[in-house]
C-alpha cells in the first residue's frame, strides 16, 4: 500500500529559539510542509486544541511549560494523543531523549539540526500516522460490516428456532382440533335426539314426580334446548378459525427448500394478513384498520415461499406502526401482472409517510426512527436482500409526507427448478 506523504494537516514547531525556528520552518517549507509555530508549552496547547496538526516537532527547554509536560498533557487527553511527538533534543544529551520516548514520543531530532535528515524523519513519521489513521479506518470499516453480520446471524439464528417452534405448535394443534371439529356435529346429532326424548316425555307424561317437577321450575330446560345448537355453532366456527390460523402458521414457517417453487402469492400474503390478525382487529382507542385486498389473476411464481412471506410480514409490519395514530388507519394490498414475465406487489397505507432523508435511507442496515426494543431497523434491509438479491426483484418506495406510503415489490415470475445459489438471510425485525 502507498500513502500519500502530503499531510493533509500542518506541522506544528514548538521552540522558544528564532533561529532554531527559522531553520526549521525554512526546511520544511522547502519541502511544500505546511507550519504553525507556538513559542512555548502553554502557546502549543492552545494551538492544539484550536485545531491538531499532524505532527508536533516539540523542543525540550522552554520557559512557561517545559516539553516534557507538554508531551505528557498531550498524551493524557484522549482528544490529542495520537498527534504524534518528535522531541528535538541536543545530541549530547542522552537522558533527554531517553524520558521523551518513554512518555510517548515518537523520535527525536538531535540539534544542530541537519535539513536533510529533519526532513527525512518528519515525512517517515507523516507517512506513518498517515498509514495509522487509513488502519484506523479500515478497522472500523470493517468492525461495522461484522456488526451488520451478526445482528443478521443472529437474527436469522433466533428465527430458524421460531419458525420451528411454530410449525411444531400448528402441528400439536391438529389433532385436539380435528378431535373437536369432529364431534361437533355427532354432539348436535345426540342433542336432537334428546330434546325430541325430553319432548315425547312431557307429552306423555305430563304429571311427572315431584323430583323432576321441581328440577324443571328451578331450570329453564326450554331455554338450554334452544340455545345449545347456537353454543356448538359458535364452536364450529371458532373451531374453523382456529383451523384456518394453524394452516397460516404452517404455511408461513415452512422451511425454504434450496430450489423456488411454484406457488399463489395471495396465499402468502393471506397467510400473513391471519398470523397479525391481532394488530389489525381494533383494540382499546385503535380503530380497527381496513385492509382492502384488489388481487387480479396471477399466475404462480417461483420463489422462497417463506423468505417472501417474511418481506410481507416486514412490510406489513411497519404499516401497522405507522397507522398506530391515524383515524381511519386503511391497507391496500394489489397485486398486477406485468408484461408477460413479471408481477408487481403493490402495499399502501394512509400512514404519515416518509420524509425525503427518511426514504433515502430507509433500506439501510440498522436504521430506524423506532425506539429502542421497538425497531431493529432490519425489516427493510433485509427484505431488499430478500427480494433483489435472491429472487433478482425489485423493490421501491412511494412516499411523501402526509401521503401514506406504497412499497411496491417486482417479481420475474421466473421458473421453479431453479436454484438457490444465495443463502437466505430472513428476518422479521
Ligand atoms: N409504512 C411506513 N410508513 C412510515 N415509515 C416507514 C414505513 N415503513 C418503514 N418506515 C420507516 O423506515 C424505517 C426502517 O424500517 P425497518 O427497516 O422495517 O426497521 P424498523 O421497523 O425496525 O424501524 C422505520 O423505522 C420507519 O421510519
Ligand atoms: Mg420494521
Amino acid at each position: 500500500m502507498t500513502a500519500s506523504v502530503q499531510p493533509s494537516g500542518f506541522i506544528l514547531i514548538v521552540d522558544d529559539t528564532p533561529t532554531n525556528i527559522s531553520v526549521l520552518a525554512q526546511t520544511l517549507r522547502q519541502a511544500g510542509l505546511a507550519i504553525r509555530i507556538a513559542n512555548d508549552g502553554v502557546g502549543a496547547l492552545e494551538q492544539v486544541k484550536r485545531e491538531q496538526p499532524a505532527l508536533i516537532l516539540l523542543d525540550v527547554q522552554m520557559p512557561v511549560m517545559d516539553g516534557f509536560e507538554t508531551c505528557r498533557r498531550l498524551k493524557a487527553d484522549n482528544t490529542t494523543s495520537h498527534i504524534p511527538i518528535i522531541f528535538m533534543t541536543a545530541l549530547s544529551d542522552k537522558a533527554s531523549r531517553v524520558k521523551g520516548l518513554s512518555m510517548g514520543a515518537v523520535d527525536y531530532i538531535p540539534k544542530p539540526f541537519e535539513q536533510d535528515e529533519v526532513l527525512a524523519r518528519v515525512q517517515v513519521h507523516l507517512q506513518l500516522k498517515n498509514l495509522t489513521d487509513q488502519l484506523e479506518e479500515r478497522v472500523e470499516e470493517r468492525t461495522r460490516e461484522l456488526q451488520n453480520a451478526q445482528v443478521q446471524l443472529v437474527q436469522q439464528e433466533k428465527l430458524a428456532t421460531l419458525g420451528q417452534l411454530i410449525a411444531g405448535v400448528a402441528h400439536e394443534i391438529n389433532n385436539p382440533m380435528a378431535c373437536i371439529a369432529n364431534n361437533i356435529e355427532p354432539a348436535y346429532e345426540y342433542i336432537q335426539d334428546l330434546s325430541e326424548l325430553i319432548g315425547l316425555y312431557q307429552k306423555h307424561y305430563s304429571d311427572p314426580a315431584p323430583e323432576i317437577s321441581e328440577l324443571l321450575a328451578n331450570r329453564d330446560i326450554n331455554f338450554a334446548l334452544q340455545d345449545l345448537p347456537r353454543l356448538l355453532d359458535s364452536m364450529d366456527l371458532s373451531a374453523q378459525r382456529i383451523r384456518d390460523i394453524s394452516v397460516s402458521l404452517r404455511n408461513f414457517s415452512r422451511s425454504d427448500t434450496n430450489t423456488k417453487q411454484a406457488v399463489d402469492i395471495h396465499e402468502g400474503l393471506d397467510s400473513t394478513l391471519v398470523i397479525l390478525g391481532h394488530r389489525i382487529k381494533s383494540s382499546g382507542e385503535r380503530p380497527e384498520i381496513m385492509v382492502e385486498k384488489r388481487y387480479s389473476n396471477l399466475p404462480e411464481v417461483a420463489c422462497f415461499p417463506s423468505a417472501l412471506n417474511q418481506v410481507f410480514m416486514n412490510i406489513l409490519a411497519n404499516a401497522l406502526d405507522a397507522l398506530e395514530a391515524v383515524e381511519e388507519p386503511m391497507i391496500l394490498i394489489e397485486t398486477k401482472v406485468v408484461g408477460d414475465s413479471s408481477v408487481d406487489i403493490e402495499i399502501a397505507d394512509n400512514g404519515p409517510g416518509l420524509t425525503a432523508l427518511i426514504k433515502q435511507r430507509l433500506f439501510e442496515p440498522l436504521f430506524t426512527t423506532k425506539p429502542i426494543g421497538k425497531g431493529t431497523g432490519l425489516g427493510l434491509s433485509i427484505s431488499r436482500q430478500i427480494i433483489v438479491e435472491q429472487h433478482q426483484g425489485r423493490i421501491e418506495c412511494f412516499s411523501a409526507p402526509g401521503e401514506g406510503c406504497k412499497f411496491v415489490i417486482s417479481l420475474p415470475v421466473g421458473n421453479s427448478d431453479e436454484h438457490n445459489s444465495y443463502q437466505p438471510i430472513a428476518a422479521i425485525a
